[in-house]
């Protein structure tokens, strides 16, 4: 009997794989999907959903906190946080059911259950799972990736990741947390409205390093008076775990110590025991090295997500793995239209602390690389629907001179709803002109955005160019 051989076997199933299935599926292309553990991945079980939902449940307690200040009757009497990991699971367990239910409608999908391992022999290609071989004409890795450690031994109780941070059932009173990038900063934030004293040591000279200069700097300003302490240039060298506390070392030589630590030093692709290398695929430092079709150095295999150097966000992976089922969907002639590859610069960013970020495309210095450019800072002070909300921040608009916008930068509570609008415009590289023509409702935050447009366009509104 021949074996089945399916169009394509994807290794794992998080936001690159499920999107890759779902879209393969779609444009009838014979699809099995190989998961070890459940649906979703690292987004819907480990990162996304549940830290935007304790910092959902933060925010909540803010508002509790200052209900008197608008004439309410509120207060804030602490947080139970075995509560907030159960409401949390709810939310992920509907999700999950809901992903389940369009994986398992999904035509010429077959889920398989197990590790898999990548195989390039004789027969073909194909994804070893068990005592079984998968076959495939084409291969997906999208394994994602895992908390990077220090080297720290991480005990989960004293000195924890991200993911044991999220499934506390008791806050700490005070909190070290390693790194002041976007995991750091978004954990920061909701412990500090929950309560807990935190203190940010980051090796660098800023919060969220990634980011604008001055949006850093208004970070720092809100976080500072939110009462978060930061420490900056300075590494974290060791750190020990005791039966009350932990306590860092850092490379100046000087110690900290409190009930927990969070290391929030970035994440490595989770490429190993996999088979790739002996399968041929070139990694580099873990990361699989691809084209500019996402296929790797073996002819048929792929990957996607945060195996691919670049940004590690969930909607980039969405983006990989339906542009790998479209790949796949096209040498198949299933589809007519060679698809496209989303630019890294094109993808929305959101770092959800208290204030949000948003940005997408070019930062000023970057966007300077490519010619003079102009840009203009909305205040949300001068923003009605922001007042209301009792934010401050800044919408900034950066554009090529007398050429599109390429780039905005955003802060304050709310700007991750206004960052749709922003990359729709950046994307379809519109003018400041173009978006000046387009009203926005009034009072929203979305104003902001287009009064700066406004005033790159020369016709401010509410404020003097
Ligand atoms: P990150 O790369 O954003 O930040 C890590 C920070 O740790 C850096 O600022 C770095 O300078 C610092 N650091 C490294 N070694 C250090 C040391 N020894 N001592 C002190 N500081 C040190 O990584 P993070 O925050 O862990 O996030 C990982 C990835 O997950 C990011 O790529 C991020 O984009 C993604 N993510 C995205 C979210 C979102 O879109 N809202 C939410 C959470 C994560």
């Amino acid at each position: 009997m021949t074996e089945h051989r399916h169009d394509l076997v994807i290794l794992g199933a998080g936001s690159g794989g499920y999107a890759a299935a779902l879209r393969a599926s779609q444009l009838g292309v014979d699809v099995a999907l190989v998961e070890a553990d459940l649906l979703g991945g690292t987004c819907l079980h480990r990162g996304c959903i549940p830290t935007k939902s304790w910092l959902h449940a933060a925010e909540v307690a803010d508002h509790a906190r200052e209900g008197s200040s608008m004439g309410l009757r509120t207060s804030y009497d602490g947080v139970d946080a075995a509560g907030v990991v159960t409401w949390s699971e709810g939310i992920v367990d509907r999700l999950y059911k809901g992903l389940g239910g369009l994986v398992k409608t999904s035509p010429g999908l077959t889920r398989v259950e197990g590790w898999g391992t990548l195989v390039s022999d004789r027969a073909g290609l194909g994804v070893q799972v068990g005592d079984r071989v998968v076959r495939g004409r084409n291969v997906l890795v999208a394994t994602g990736a895992r908390p990077k450690t220090l080297g720290l031994t991480i005990d989960g109780q004293r000195i924890l990741t991200s993911e044991h941070a999220l499934k506390l059932q008791e806050l700490p009173s005070t909190a070290l947390v390693i790194g002041g990038g976007v995991i750091g900063a978004e954990i920061a934030s909701a412990w500090r409205s929950l309560g807990v004293e935190v203190t940010i040591v980051e090796a660098l000279d800023r919060l969220v390093p990634a980011e604008e200069p001055d949006i850093s700097k208004a970070l720092l300003r809100a976080f500072t008076k939110r009462g978060i302490t930061t420490r900056f240039g300075v590494k974290v060298t060791g750190a020990t775990a005791g039966a009350n506390s932990a306590t860092l070392v850092l490379d100046d030589g000087s110690q900290l110590s409190a009930d927990v630590v969070l290391v929030a030093v970035g994440r490595e692709p989770a490429t190993n025991n996999l088979g790739l290398a002996e399968a041929g695929v070139t990694l580099d430092r873990g990361w699989v090295r691809v084209n500019d079709r996402l296929m790797t150095s073996v002819r048929g295999v792929f990957a996607a997500g945060d195996v691919v150097p670049g940004p590690q966000l969930a909607h980039r992976g969405f983006a990989h793995g339906m542009f790998v089922a479209e790949v796949v969907a096209h040498q198949l002639g299933k589809l007519d239209i060679s698809p496209t590859l989303p630019r890294d610069t094109d993808l929305p960013r959101v770092t959800y602390a208290n204030p949000e970020i948003a940005s997408v495309g070019l930062t000023k210095a970057a966007a300077q690389r490519m010619g003079e450019v102009t840009s203009f800072d909305y205040p949300l002070g001068g923003n009605g629907r922001s007042l209301i909300k009792g934010t401050s921040g800044f919408v900034r608009v950066v554009r090529l001179v007398d050429g599109p916008i390429v780039g905005v930068h955003m802060i304050g509570q709310g700007v991750s709803e206004v960052i749709g609008e922003a990359q729709l415009v950046t994307g379809w590289e519109a003018l400041p002109e173009d978006v000046a023509e387009l009203l926005h409702g009034h009072p929203t935050q979305g104003e902001a955005f287009g009064e700066a447009c406004l005033a790159l366009a020369g016709r401010p509104l509410h404020m003097h160019a």
